[in-house]
């Protein structure tokens, strides 16, 4: 694993591996002793990921280089690889890429020398926020096994749905998928299930909210009686396993795709993921500087 684009780029092996080092990070305080720099390159709005990214290197002494789209030399017809090439030569030692197309990572990772990081990729994936999901279902449940886990919103727009549901599924865990027809996805990959059914035999609920800026043509579904229909309203709460959980990537539209009270529910876990979301990316930045050997076990200090 030299970069992290796709879940695909990921062996059962690895992901035991960034658990394992993410577990470490939660319970002791870590830093590498070298100078490193990490880019963060994000072309997309953020609140979690980027907050989560610079946390992460700033708890491991990762020195964060900050970038403001708006005011780099992208707007005077700089390209994204240059862009890129341009962190790595002035010391960016790694870099986390957000940016609204599918496939930006196949432009840039056979012309760069350092590992690359997928922070969000148009509707297609988004490996780290899946870590952080499966690692927050491995927490509660300690098994994928049998788990099933249905994802209910915005299928076919959302990266978070596509990448958490295959590691999931190569996980051992039975994934669905719930919402509006509209916004599934045409290949019918996991099962269809209606949302009265879904909340009876989830063990792990994942709502999503619509994915609206990602629309290429105006939507059948109206935030009319979009609740009623397919969200997570309190009565079907009230219907779930004792012990099931709501999930949510964030960010959330409250009263959409959730009832505004639910979001702060005992069963909920949308905080806890973005908790875990900090040592998940600590675990990955850590594998992949090892796996490029820009630092080894003796670098990693405990303080
Ligand atoms: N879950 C997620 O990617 O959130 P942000 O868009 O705020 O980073």
């Amino acid at each position: 694993m030299d970069h992290l684009i796709t879940v695909d780029d990921l062996e059962i092996s690895d992901i035991q591996e960034i658990f394992q080092l993410a577990d470490r990070f939660q319970h002791g305080r870590y830093a590498i002793k070298k100078q490193l720099f990490a880019g963060n390159l994000f072309f997309e709005p953020s609140t979690r990921t980027k907050t989560s990214f610079i946390v992460a290197e700033r708890k491991l002494r990762i020195e964060a280089l900050d970038f403001q789209p708006e005011l780099s030399s992208i707007n005077k017809g700089e390209t994204l690889l240059d862009t890129v090439k341009t962190f790595e030569a002035i010391g960016a030692n790694i870099v986390v890429i957000r940016h609204r197309d599918d496939d930006w990572a196949k432009q840039i990772t056979p012309y760069v020398s350092i590992p690359v990081i997928n922070g969000g990729a148009g509707k297609k994936a988004h490996p780290t926020q899946s870590l952080l999901d499966a690692y927050t279902i491995f927490h509660e449940f300690h098994r994928f096994e049998g788990l099933n886990v249905v994802i209910a919103g915005d299928i076919k727009h959302s990266r978070v749905a596509h990448s958490s549901a295959d590691l999931l599924d190569k996980l051992g865990a039975q994934v669905f998928v719930s919402g509006p027809n509209e916004h599934m996805d045409e290949d019918g990959k996991y099962p269809y299930v209606e949302i009265d059914e879904a909340v009876r035999f989830a063990d792990v609920l994942m709502l999503l909210r619509i994915q609206h800026e990602r629309h290429e043509k105006e939507s059948e579904t109206t935030l009319d009686n979009y609740h009623e229909r397919y969200g997570l309203t309190i009565e079907r709460e009230r219907n779930m396993k004792s012990d099931a959980i709501i999930m949510h990537p964030g960010p959330v539209n409250r009263g959409v795709e959730i009832d505004a009270a639910l979001v702060e529910a005992e069963r909920s876990r949308i905080f806890k993921q973005m908790q875990n979301g900090v040592y998940i990316r600590m675990a990955i930045l850590t594998k992949l500087l090892r796996n490029w050997g820009l630092i080894d076990e003796d670098d990693l200090e405990k303080c």
